[in-house]
């Protein structure tokens, strides 16, 4: 079927605009609101007996991957180890028998993935993937296929696919910690109202797109940006980073806001804006000590946080965007939102080729 962009000047800004209404779409298929359950597929296989998890991804993928860790983590108790999936099979990595390998990929066909997903096979993993593409080959060699029902996804840059990964990532821990017995049934039911609260919340983070479009002229001339997060909103920093290189072609790093102090502050002045991801919660304050580190040495800061973390926080920052207050399992899908529309807008501001970035492939099919 032919695929238009309706009133949206590029595929990605619908995309983005999407995302409440696939999130949705994917948490129906993971979750049974009317049982308080979460669900999976059928499998062959004991959940409650997996040991290890090891997760391979590229991209977005994978940053989508390292959110699933905390999750697995925390939830499941079960520990993680997680590689780009150019470096996994290279490092001789040591997989157990029975151990699950996931693997996360929008098209199910990127190359190094794929021959990931192999050499795990080889070395008798269970293969779990999270892929967009049912049809795909990923999809094909999996023993559980877990689809993300995002629709087909046309910007280079991955955004739609992203939060229906986190979306499935966050149900399959569910289930892992409930199969291993470490969920009661109001923790369960918890969980699923709050990530049934996700779809309303990242609507609510679209109504601020006004926001940040006006503040995208000043990023735009920037040559370096940083972005800071913390805990599960770090890998949200690096999503940060890595959709404004891509689009925008300023370069951009993401940072653990913790480590920061051991090398990236050097770089910090009034010409280098720093992005900071930091719900209000547990980590809220530690990551606002960061913030104030790069403050002191003149730097420019948006914080990206809730009312209550402006409130407390916001005063001295160059800009503020305003997002819901959710419930920490649920703030790296509502967060991507900001993150992928400040991206979006500088872009637009710069006049590159938002769609179909220089030098990038939607999938990429060689290793
Ligand atoms: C390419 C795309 C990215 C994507 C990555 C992984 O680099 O430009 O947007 O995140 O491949 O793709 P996959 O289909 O495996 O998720």
């Amino acid at each position: 079927a032919m695929i238009d962009k309706g009133n949206h000047r590029h595929f990605m800004q619908k995309e983005i605009y999407e995302q409440p209404v696939v999130v949705a779409q994917t948490l129906r298929a993971y979750l049974r609101r009317m049982e308080n359950e979460v669900a999976m597929p059928d499998m062959d296989f004991d959940l409650g007996a997996v040991k290890r998890i090891t997760i391979v991804a590229c991209g977005t993928s994978f940053y989508a991957g390292m959110v699933a860790k905390y999750w697995f983590e925390k939830f499941a108790r079960v520990p993680v180890d997680i590689d780009v999936a150019s470096e996994f099979r290279y490092r001789d990595p040591v997989l157990e028998k029975g151990g699950l390998a996931l693997f996360i990929s929008q098209s199910g066909e990127t190359a190094d993935t794929l021959a990931a997903l192999r050499h795990a096979r080889a070395a008798d993993q269970i293969i779990a993937v999270v892929v967009n593409v049912p049809t795909s080959s990923m999809a094909r060699e999996a023993d559980l296929l877990l689809p993300t029902h995002a629709g087909p996804e046309i910007g280079v840059a991955s955004t739609k696919a992203f939060t229906c990964q986190l979306a499935v990532l966050a149900a399959l821990a569910a289930n892992l910690a409930r199969a291993k017995g470490l969920l009661t049934p109001e923790e369960e039911a918890e969980i699923v109202w709050h990530l049934s609260e996700g779809p309303a919340a990242m609507n609510e983070a679209l109504g601020h797109d006004g926001d940040i479009e006006a503040m995208a002229h000043l990023i735009a001339p920037a040559r370096d940006v940083l972005y800071l997060g913390r805990g599960p909103d770090y890998p949200m920093a690096l999503e940060g980073a890595l959709k404004l290189k891509e689009i925008s072609y300023i370069h951009a790093e993401g940072y653990a806001a913790g480590e920061m102090k051991h090398g990236p502050i050097a770089l910090i002045d009034e010409a280098v804006p720093v992005i900071v991801i930091a719900p209000s919660g547990p980590l809220f304050e530690k990551t606002v000590s960061n913030m104030q580190e790069v403050q002191a040495r003149g730097g420019k800061v948006v914080l990206i946080s809730d009312a209550e973390g402006i409130a407390l926080a916001g005063e001295g920052c160059m800009a503020t965007i305003e997002m819901p207050k959710v419930h920490p399992l649920i703030a790296p899908l509502v967060y991507a939102v900001p993150v992928q529309l400040l991206a979006y807008h500088v872009a637009v501001a710069k006049g590159t080729d938002v769609d179909q970035p220089r030098n990038l492939a939607k999938s990429v099919t060689v290793e």
